[in-house]
């Protein structure tokens, strides 16, 4: 069955490349993203873990952990992991589940058998400290993810978690933002003190509320 947001994130018990996972508790009060890996030792995959783990700081920053999953074992992930150091010049720092009998994969409904029987498309759930699964995304194989929109979109779940507000295109933390529908102009006076602009009743643009 396909998870739908707002869905609790399916838990499970795993080992990975840092010893056994249980989803749920490893994320504790954390925000999660848990994004998968069509194979070891593949190009794409290995750009991406590497492009990940340079990043690590700044989902480290926003409170969110990172797991990968692949359907290989975990002893051949620890042989790719030092592929990963050797060629993107940062050791990885976040486990990698072994998902050889694809239990997660299937969880997940990351194994889309139209475009593979055998290997995962490239997903990313991202989870919400309550466990409830807050974004997907759903990339081909042969297209990389791009960390800046992960992190872009983690800010705009973050932001609307906290505020009243949701994002506009192409939103950038530190841009405007929009005032939620459910928020009465008299009611944006008080929660809004830096002000709001009213470009039609349903269009009103604030600053960030947490800048
Ligand atoms: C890759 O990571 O490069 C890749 C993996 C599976 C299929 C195609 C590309």
């Amino acid at each position: 069955m396909s998870i739908r947001l707002g869905d609790v994130a399916p838990d499970f018990t795993a080992e990975t490349t840092e010893g056994t996972v249980s989803f749920h508790d490893w994320l504790g009060d954390s925000w999660g993203i848990l994004f998968s890996h069509p194979k070891d030792f593949t190009p794409v995959c290995t750009t991406e873990l590497g492009g990940f783990a340079a990043r690590k700081g700044d989902f480290d920053k926003r409170n969110t952990k990172l797991i990968a999953v692949s359907v290989d074992n975990v002893e051949s992930h620890n042989r790719w992991k030092s592929d990963i150091g050797e060629t993107q010049g940062t050791p990885l720092n976040f486990p990698i589940i072994g998902d050889e009998t694809k239990n997660v994969s299937n969880l997940y409904d990351m194994i889309h058998p139209n475009a593979s029987d055998t290997m995962t498309v490239r997903s990313v759930f991202v989870v919400g400290p309550d466990k409830k699964v807050k974004l997907t995304l759903t990339y081909p194989a042969s297209t990389g993810r791009n960390v800046d929109e992960v992190l872009r979109v983690l800010d705009s779940l973050q932001l609307s978690a906290a505020y009243p507000v949701a994002t506009p295109l192409n939103w950038k933390d530190g841009e405007d933002v929009i005032v939620a529908l459910s928020v009465s102009d008299e009611e944006a006076k008080t929660k809004f003190p830096k002000g709001f602009r009213k470009v039609k009743d349903y269009l009103r643009f604030t600053p960030q509320p947490n800048k």
